[in-house]
């Protein structure tokens, strides 16, 4: 019998202090950054973020995502043997986020890990994860995307601090006999390191380089358009679909303006596609898995319906994953 993986339920997290642009662009004011909610809105979409407190780590906001998305599935923490974490921000240079988050859960003993791949991390966790549920090589897996990437903005770069907040999302996925996720395709190319990086690393006791996030955004954007539009196409033709297929468009919450792009090309209309940049800007790994519970939670997704996740990031990285939920 040909094993599945299906998402059994969601969860996410965002820590509870929330800043709109208006009290960002006054925070900012204050060290002599110039910028306005107009200019915010205008070029990105995005109206507020959260950020989370001193103290709190990527684990603390993973793991109110992972209690939400385990209630939601109606397991135990004791269920479930695979834990991957996908972020940027993890809690420490090594262990991985995903051992701490699993000892937080009291999972303990079941495989974990943390996958690097920036603001596609997610897709490609999710993709992992399908590969292991259905080779049998576990059954029952939290895939989480947890980013504090408050901690790594340069707020004196006004280019870059207003578009960024923290936040975590979860799902669970189990393994049967049902097809849950359809098809995924996962990309990357190298030669672009340099346009979207935190360049800093650890030697000899000290952080050599800038350990805080650089970003040539022009060239990001032009590359994500064309990057998302080709993993869509490739993806639905792995499974056999069309863009017409796709109840719901989940896609990484960069920017309004990659989202609506994304979804012109696929030639579906916004009332397709779940946003929430504006509320939450754009949290890295944790993005999809924060729109989708949001979309669950709402009523708007449905059980049955074909969504279609894709993310682009650092790396560049990127990638998109059809799914029956
Ligand atoms: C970052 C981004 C919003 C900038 O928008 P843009 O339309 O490309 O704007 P530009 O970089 O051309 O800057 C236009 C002007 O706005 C200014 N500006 C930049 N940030 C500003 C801010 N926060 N407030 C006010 N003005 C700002 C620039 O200095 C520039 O001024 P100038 O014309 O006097 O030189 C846009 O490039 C983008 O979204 N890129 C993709 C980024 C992304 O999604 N990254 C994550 C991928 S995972």
């Amino acid at each position: 019998m040909a094993l599945y993986s299906r998402i059994t339920g969601t969860g996410s997290c965002l820590p509870p202090q929330r800043l709109s642009n208006a009290d960002l662009v006054s925070k900012l004011a204050a060290q002599g950054v110039e910028t306005s909610d107009d200019w915010i809105v205008e070029r990105t979409g995005i109206r507020a973020r959260h950020f989370a407190d001193d103290g709190v780590f990527s684990s603390d906001l993973g793991l109110v995502a992972c209690r939400a998305a385990l209630q939601a599935a109606g397991l135990q923490a004791s269920d479930i043997d695979l834990i991957i974490v996908a972020t940027s921000t993890p809690d420490m240079v090594f262990p991985s986020t995903a051992c701490i988050l699993q000892h937080k859960l009291g999972a303990n003993g079941g495989a974990a890990f943390d996958v690097q791949a920036v603001c596609s991390g997610f897709i490609y966790a999710l993709a992992v994860a399908d590969a292991m549920l259905k080779t049998g090589a576990a059954r029952k897996a939290l895939v989480v995307g947890a980013e504090i990437f408050s901690r790594i903005l340069d707020f004196t770069d006004r280019t870059t601090c207003v578009l960024f907040g923290d936040g975590a999302g979860a799902l669970v996925l189990e393994s049967g006999s049902k097809p849950g996720i359809l098809a995924s395709d996962l990309h990357a190319d190298g030669r672009h390191v340099g346009i979207l990086c935190v360049p800093g690393h650890v030697a000899g006791g000290q952080v050599l380089g800038d350990p805080l996030l650089k970003m040539e955004g022009q060239a990001v954007f032009k590359l994500a358009v064309g990057v998302l539009e080709d993993a869509a196409h490739a993806t639905l033709a792995k499974a056999d679909k069309t863009a017409s297929d796709i109840d719901w468009l989940i896609p990484h919450q960069a920017n309004i303006r990659i989202i609506q792009s994304t979804a012109r090309k696929l030639k579906l209309p916004m009332e397709k596609v779940i946003v929430t940049v504006d509320q939450h800007g754009n949290t890295s790994a944790a993005s999809i898995p924060l729109a989708l519970d949001h979309g669950i939670r709402s009523g708007r997704v449905k059980p049955g319906q074909t969504l279609m996740l894709e993310g682009v990031g650092g790396g560049l990285a990127w990638g998109a994953v059809l799914l029956d939920l």
